[in-house]
């Protein structure tokens, strides 16, 4: 598969740890939420490098001057929870970005045509185009639920190439749609799943992350 954009799976202990805890089916609810939780810690965090815009500014220290770099907040930054499960992996995003807007968008997928139906959007109508965006979901199986949340956030002025995509398995179809759509676009995944079984579902994967978050 050749693709364009750019999938980073950083390579750190932690993200494999907690991915293997959700991955365990003997896992229950209260502990895979943590894992999620961590794995969108430590995967915002890779995500924030040469993503988070800066400044350079001088600080008096207790004895003389130092340079020093800050976090832009002239800058806006946004986070962009796919519902539900991507709620899993807001909290632990939120500690790292405590001053970016929350903007939540519900989509669900047709069990049957595995299309996604959009039931909440609190985008809004115009996103100023400097916004870094990261859009958090664990799971980009057939493709559809992350193909309709960049085409809501590109249809309000969102830059592809200042957005991350955080998730914690992705499957070979979504990348190669994300891929043809989206050539400047960045996700940063736990892993890169070898595909999908007859249901839709991503093998190995982790289960449905949604009612595993849940407990439903
Ligand atoms: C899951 C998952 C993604 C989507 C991936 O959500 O969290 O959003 O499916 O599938 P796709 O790439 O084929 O679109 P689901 O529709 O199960 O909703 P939920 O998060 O509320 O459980």
């Amino acid at each position: 598969m050749t693709l364009q954009l750019r999938v980073y799976v950083p390579p750190h202990p932690l993200i494999k740890h907690w991915l293997a805890v959700a991955r365990d089916a003997s896992t229950p609810s209260v502990l895979f939420r943590s894992a999620i939780t961590e794995l969108g810690r430590w995967l915002t965090y890779e995500a924030a490098r040469e993503w988070l815009p800066t400044m350079e500014a001088t600080v008096q220290t207790p004895l003389s001057t130092s340079p020093a770099t800050l976090i832009n907040p002239e800058i806006p930054v946004a986070v962009v929870p796919i519902l539900r499960a991507g709620l899993g992996l807001l909290e632990g995003a939120q500690t790292l970005l405590p001053l970016a807007s929350i903007y939540h968008l519900g989509l669900v997928r047709d069990e049957a045509t595995l299309e996604p139906l959009c039931y909440l959007n609190k985008l809004p109508e115009k996103l100023n185009p400097q916004t870094r965006v990261l859009i958090t979901d664990p799971m980009l199986a057939t493709g559809g639920s992350i193909m309709a949340a960049m085409a809501e956030l590109t249809h309000r002025g969102v830059d592809p190439s200042l957005t991350r995509i955080v998730s914690v398995v992705a499957a070979p179809p979504a990348l190669q749609k994300l891929s043809a759509a989206y050539p400047g676009l960045i996700i940063y995944t736990a892993c890169i799943d070898e595909g999908l079984n007859d249901k839709g579902f991503i093998v190995p994967g982790l289960g449905d992350a949604g009612d595993r978050i849940f407990g439903t």
